[in-house]
C-alpha cells in the first residue's frame, strides 16, 4: 500500500499546556509547514502563529476536522484537545461530550482516509480508588471516579478497538502531572505543582488545595513531549498494547516540592488548605509502574524532581525580571 513518508500533522489543542509546546517541537523536527497547530479556547502565542499554519478548530465539529485533514494532506494527528478533571467535574456532560466526541471524529477520520498514526493521551485519572496506589500496574482496577478519567478510560478502549477492528495505528500514554514553564495547566488537581513555583517566585507565598502528603507521579515537560515523539517513532511491531501505556518521571507530595522549591528561594512559605481536589488526589496512584513501555518502545525520563525544580525557577526567574510573568 502506498504510504506517504513525509509527515503532515495535525495537532489538536495545541494553544494547550502541552500542545504550545509539543507543536514546536514537531515543527523542529519535521518543518513548521507540516505542523498545523489547531485550537480555539485559548488565543495562540506568537511563536505558534510565526512558526507554522495555525487553524481554529473545535474538534467536536466532524466537518472542519474533514476539511482541514483534506486541505493540508493530514496524515498524522496529534489530538490533545480535552476538558481536564477539575473543570471537567463542574460541567460533567459537557466534558463527556468534548472528549469522546472529538476522540470518536479523530478516529473515524482516521479510518477513513487511511491516515499513517494518530497520538491520543490518556491519563493516571483512569485509575481508581480500587486500584493498587502504589507501583501501580500497567494492566489492573480501571474504575475511575472522575467524568475526565471515565472518558478516558473509555477513550482507551476506542483506541484499543481500532487498532484490532479498523487497523488504525493509533498510539497512546498515561501522562502523570505534567509541569511546565510556558502555558499553564488547563484544570486539573496536579496544576498545584506548576502554580507553586509562579506564587513562590512572585510572593514567596503559596496555599496549596491538596494536603502536605497527598503523593502524585509527575513528570516535566521535555520528558512529556520526548513520550509523544518517541511512542509515534517506534516501529508498530513494539507497539503491544493499544489501550495506552503507563509511563512517569517522578512521585512526590506538596510537602516535599516545597522542600525542594525552599532550597533556592530559603523564605518560600508553603500553606496547605485541601478542598474538593484532594478527593480526587486520593482516588489517583502515588506511584507508577512504566515498564512496559520501558521494554517495549524504549521510554525513560530525564528529568527527576531535583532538575525539574532547578530548570523551572531558572525559566521562570528569568521571565520575572523581564517583567514577563
Ligand atoms: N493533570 C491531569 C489532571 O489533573 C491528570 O491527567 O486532571
Amino acid at each position: 500500500m502506498y504510504r506517504k513518508t513525509m509527515r503532515k500533522i495535525l495537532v489538536t489543542g495545541a494553544t494547550g499546556q502541552i500542545g504550545s509546546e509539543l507543536t514546536l517541537a514537531l515543527r523542529d523536527k519535521f518543518g513548521g509547514e507540516n505542523v498545523v497547530a489547531a485550537g480555539h479556547r485559548r488565543p495562540p502565542s506568537d511563536k505558534l502563529l510565526n512558526t507554522g499554519p495555525f487553524v481554529y478548530l473545535d474538534a467536536t465539529d466532524k466537518k472542519t476536522l474533514d476539511k482541514i485533514v483534506e486541505e493540508y494532506d493530514i496524515d498524522t494527528i496529534y489530538h490533545l484537545a480535552a476538558v481536564l478533571s477539575v473543570v471537567g467535574e463542574k460541567d460533567p456532560q459537557n466534558a463527556w461530550r468534548v472528549n469522546m466526541e472529538s476522540l470518536y471524529n479523530v478516529l473515524e477520520i482516521a479510518r477513513e482516509k487511511n491516515l499513517t498514526r494518530v497520538f491520543w493521551p490518556s491519563s493516571i485519572a483512569v485509575f481508581g480508588p480500587e486500584t493498587p496506589r502504589v507501583k501501580t500496574p500497567q494492566n489492573t482496577i480501571l474504575i475511575p471516579r472522575t467524568i475526565y478519567g471515565v472518558s478516558k478510560a473509555a477513550g482507551e478502549l476506542l483506541c484499543n478497538y481500532y487498532f484490532h477492528r479498523f487497523g488504525v495505528d493509533v498510539r497512546s500514554v498515561r501522562y502523570p502531572g505534567i509541569i511546565s514553564s510556558e502555558t499553564p495547566p488547563g484544570g486539573g488537581v496536579t496544576d498545584y505543582a506548576v502554580e507553586i513555583f509562579y506564587e513562590a517566585i512572585k510572593h514567596k507565598r503559596y496555599t496549596c488545595f491538596l494536603k502536605a502528603d497527598a503523593v502524585l507521579p509527575m513528570m516535566y515537560m521535555p520528558d512529556c513531549i520526548n513520550a509523544a515523539l518517541k511512542i509515534m517513532e517506534a516501529d508498530p511491531s513494539r507497539i503491544k498494547c493499544r489501550t495506552s501505556y503507563n509511563v512517569t518521571a517522578m512521585s512526590f507530595s506538596p510537602a516535599e516540592l516545597a522542600a525542594e522549591i525552599k532550597r533556592h528561594i530559603p523564605d518560600f512559605v508553603c500553606e496547605y488548605k485541601p478542598d474538593f481536589r484532594q478527593q480526587i488526589a486520593d482516588s489517583w496512584p502515588m506511584t507508577i509502574d512504566d515498564s512496559a513501555a520501558r521494554e517495549d518502545w524504549g521510554w525513560r525520563p530525564e528529568y527527576d524532581l531535583a532538575a525539574m525544580v532547578k530548570d523551572m525557577i531558572e525559566k521562570l526567574s528569568k521571565r520575572f525580571v523581564e517583567g514577563r510573568l
